[in-house]
């Protein structure tokens, strides 16, 4: 069973993946599904959702530099102490004959998705630029930029397009801003491929107590944050509103622009 009280490690190697990303290693071992996350806790700073990069051997987690607690959690060094729980929510299924689509910090779940299944696969990975990409040496990704820096000029659902008639798998697992996962999930309809998609909501306490990360009727950090496209179509605020740290209901736009 997850526990709900973080058990403190040491941080046993740091790789840089782009100037603003980096896979922390822990000496910790954990028992754990892809699409499944723990709770990091730095004492004095915050505590934050992260998903699980890989937990074959020990646990490994992948940080954006994005505001105040992660941007602390990628000065931290080899040797530092940090807290965690878990692993909390629910993950994704095994269909090896998918295509998974990632943005940004939404890669890391997907990798660990891939690493646990050798099936029919393909990665593809959108970012604004070249240097904003990660996990670039997988033999098996094409890759999308805005700025056509590397790979195809535009947007990652352009491939994901071309990649279903081509491929025509069973499933598209996705994870990354919520307007590319509602395009992922128009496209995966309009070609009757199942799809499931990882969804990020403000978090607190990570196990169905707060409220902090209500969607609609579904509680993310519980229900989630993995969900079926047939979970999603219910749900009025998938791609429309989340939930600000004061727990106001936001427009994503607003949401993500920091707005309180
Ligand atoms: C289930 C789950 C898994 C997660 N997995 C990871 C992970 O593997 N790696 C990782 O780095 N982060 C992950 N996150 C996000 C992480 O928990 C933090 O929300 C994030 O690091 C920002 O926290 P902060 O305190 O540094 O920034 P904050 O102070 O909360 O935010 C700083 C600025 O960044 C903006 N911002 C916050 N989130 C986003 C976003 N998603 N997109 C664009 N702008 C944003 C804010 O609006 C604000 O302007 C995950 C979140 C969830 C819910
Ligand atoms: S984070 Fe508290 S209920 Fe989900």
């Amino acid at each position: 069973m997850a526990k709900a009280k973080p058990e403190m490690t040491r941080i046993l190697r740091i790789k840089k993946e782009n100037p603003y990303v980096k896979t922390i290693t822990l000496d910790m071992k954990m028992k754990a599904e892809p699409g499944q996350f723990v709770m990091i806790w730095l004492p004095g700073v915050d505590e934050k959702p992260m998903s699980i990069r890989s937990s074959n051997e020990n646990l490994m987690i992948t940080v954006e530099a994005r505001g105040k607690c992660s941007e602390a959690f990628t000065c931290l060094k080899e040797g530092n102490s940090i807290g965690v729980r878990g692993p909390y929510g629910k993950g994704f299924s095994h269909v090896k004959d998918c295509i998974m689509v990632g943005g940004g910090i939404g890669m890391p779940p997907l990798m660990n998705l891939s690493e646990s299944m050798d099936g029919n696969m393909r990665m593809l990975q959108g970012a604004r630029t070249k240097n904003r990409l990660i996990f670039t040496d997988r033999h098996d990704m094409m890759t999308a930029t805005d700025d056509g820096s590397e790979g195809h000029r535009g947007f990652v659902t352009d491939l994901l397009e071309k990649e279903i008639l081509k491929k025509k798998p069973r499933i598209v697992y996705t994870c990354g801003p919520e307007l590319m996962m509602v395009k992922v999930m128009e496209i995966c309809k309009r070609h009757g491929v199942g799809m499931e998609a990882s969804l990020e909501r403000y978090m607190r306490c990570g196990i169905g107590i707060c409220g902090s990360c209500v969607c609609g009727k579904s509680i993310v950090c519980l229900d989630g944050p993995v969900f079926t496209m047939e979970q999603l179509e219910k749900n009025p605020d998938f791609g429309k509103h989340a939930l600000s740290r004061s727990a106001k209901k936001l427009t994503l736009g607003e949401y993500y622009g920091g707005k309180e």
